[in-house]
């Protein structure tokens, strides 16, 4: 008996451990497939990432004083994250004094000497290896943990990134020789050949600075972009636009010309400020409009050429005290819903060794809190979930319905399980909606049509789909608010939640114009394509 159920265990426990062994393992090979990115079976992957900095004076990755490099990496892939933008600065590869400098020689230099402890009992391993040794050992434990890693190469001269006069922002720049750089990108490239999980390479993040110049900017980039991809064919070319990375508008004239196929990707940053609006001066409706149409016309409209757009800076205070950086999230999670693209959230790092002077400063934007302990703000990972899987797959699977995303939740709208009413949901089980030229908007393959019944009560779905009450028009200038008449009545309403139950309800319209002071949020629903499975579908 003892025997048999000893024999039981170990069965059971080869079962799991070889279930544990292979989870969802992404081939890490990448490739681009028009505006998609996909493993080397032509399936989607969604890079979900969450920038790591390592590009600060000391040249370590945040926060192994702190904890394990290997916790970070745990706590990184179990808050759905798929992959790391992990900067470097270009002195630390192509300086060898630097690059083999110790990591306690490093922060012995700068004084702190305080970390010298924290790495020792955090990372014993870490703390007398080269400053090169380190990277690459934050770059394994990250694959250890299937998490992809991109290399941004974020600077030139270590230290906090950027202005437009600190000597890094263009090439021809007092830090920035575009030959150092070549060879920087090149070792770098070649170091990390075989590592499976280093999946693209940034080649400099956001350009900036008096000496702009598109001519430069094609020739250098076409060049760093070769050489990359001649030291290691495997990896994706990530390219910055101009202006902080706020723009490739010329990309819709004059198309980037290198020698390889299927591997360019852009990027983008957008935080509330890129788009030159300050959110808690305007209205919420306008300046969503505004942000998001500017955010097309300087970079979206790429992704309807066929080319990849990898927002791979975004983020604000994650306290909820910052309505300036509240309003923009909520805009920004309708776009990235609905636009689908990939990118990365800054940061992980809940405080730096040394930020401008300033020792152990805290990130408010940081996932993680300032003593990497734990999750900053775990209401935020929620949110976030809901695009860290992708909505739609490659090219071939066309979209086949729509789903209603509420940005300030990062919930989805689905049925009630009784009594015909609406409630927000995990994304993961989205009901199918289409929303007709007639304005009804209908359960997908039903004759079921919300309808709006009563002011301030739960929103119905019926089969009465004619009348005045089933009829929703997108109003305001984000178009995400959904109004329709009360049955019988000339009484507008607009879709709205109710937070205690997250019960779809009406209300009256919020603010839908010039009003500053309130916030519709709660209100935004955006209709999102996907390919994702519905319980219809199921
Ligand atoms: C390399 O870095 C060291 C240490 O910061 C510095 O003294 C030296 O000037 C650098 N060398 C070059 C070629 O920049
Ligand atoms: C988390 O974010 C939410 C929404 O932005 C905010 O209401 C809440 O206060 C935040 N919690 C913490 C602990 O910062
Ligand atoms: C709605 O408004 C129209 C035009 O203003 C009016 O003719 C109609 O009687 C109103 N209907 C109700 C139910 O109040
Ligand atoms: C969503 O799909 C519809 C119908 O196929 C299409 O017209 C629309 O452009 C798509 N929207 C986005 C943002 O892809």
């Amino acid at each position: 008996m003892r025997r048999l159920s000893c024999l039981y265990f170990i069965a059971l426990w080869v079962l799991t451990a070889s279930r544990c062994a292979e989870p969802a393992r992404v081939s890490w090979r990448l490739h681009t497939d028009s505006r998609w990115i996909v493993d080397r079976h032509g399936h989607r992957v969604k890079l979900a990432c969450v920038n790591w900095a390592s590009h600060l004076e000391p040249m370590v990755a945040e926060g192994l004083n702190k904890q394990p490099v290997d916790w970070i990496s745990k706590q990184i892939a179990s808050m759905g994250f798929n992959c790391v933008r992990l900067t470097w600065p270009l002195f630390m590869v192509t300086n060898d004094s630097l690059g083999s400098m110790s990591v306690a020689q490093s922060f012995w230099n700068l004084g702190l000497v305080e970390y010298i402890r924290g790495i020792r009992r955090n990372n014993p391993k870490l703390l007398d290896v080269s400053l090169l040794a380190a990277f690459r050992a934050v770059v394994s434990s990250l694959g250890e943990n299937n998490v992809m890693v991109i290399l941004d190469n974020h600077i030139s001269k270590p230290g906090w990134c950027c202005s437009n006069l600190d000597g890094n922002g263009f090439f021809g720049d007092r830090y920035f020789d575009p030959n150092l750089w070549n060879i920087g990108l090149a070792r770098m490239a070649k170091m990390f050949r075989r590592t499976h999980n280093v999946v693209g390479m940034s080649l400099r993040n956001e350009l900036r600075g008096p000496r702009e110049n598109l001519r430069d900017w094609f020739r250098y980039m076409e060049r760093g972009a070769e050489v990359v991809h001649s030291a290691n064919p495997h990896v994706l070319i990530i390219v910055s636009g101009l202006y902080y990375d706020t723009d490739l508008w010329f990309l819709g004239r004059i198309p980037m010309k290198v020698s390889f196929t299927r591997k360019l990707v852009f990027e983008l940053h957008w935080y509330a400020s890129s788009s030159g609006v300050i959110w808690e001066d305007g209205n919420a409706n306008e300046l969503c409009k505004d942000a998001t149409d500017q955010v097309m016309s300087k970079a979206g409209f790429i992704l309807n050429q066929g080319m990849p757009l990898f927002v791979s800076e975004f983020g604000g205070e994650l306290g909820g005290q910052n309505v300036n950086d509240d309003r923009y999230f909520n805009c920004f999670f309708a776009a990235a819903a609905k636009l689908d693209f990939d990118w990365a959230l800054w940061t992980i790092v809940g405080s730096y060794y040394l930020r401008k002077g300033i020792v152990g400063m805290d990130e408010p934007f940081g996932v993680l809190d300032k003593d990497f302990s734990g999750p900053r703000n775990a209401s935020f990972l929620q949110r976030i979930s809901a695009l860290q899987a992708p909505f739609q797959g490659a090219t071939s699977s066309k979209p086949t319905h729509r789903i209603l995303f509420h940005p300030l939740t990062g919930l989805c709208v689905q049925r009630k399980q009784d009594q015909g009413q609406l409630q927000l949901g995990p994304c993961r089980e989205p009901e199918a909606w289409t929303h007709t030229h007639c304005h009804t908007v209908r359960v997908r393959g039903t004759d079921l049509c919300m309808r709006a019944d009563q002011l301030a009560k739960p929103v119905r779905l019926g089969a009465d789909c004619t009348d005045h009450g089933s009829e929703w028009k997108t109003v305001s200038e984000s178009k995400m608010q959904f109004s329709s008449n009360i049955v019988g009545s000339n009484v507008t309403v607009c879709l709205d939640i109710d937070f205690s139950t997250k019960t779809i309800i009406t209300s009256p319209c919020k603010c839908l114009r010039e009003d500053t002071s309130c916030d519709p949020a709660s209100q935004w629903f955006q209709l999102v394509n996907t390919t994702r499975s519905t319980p219809a579908s199921r």
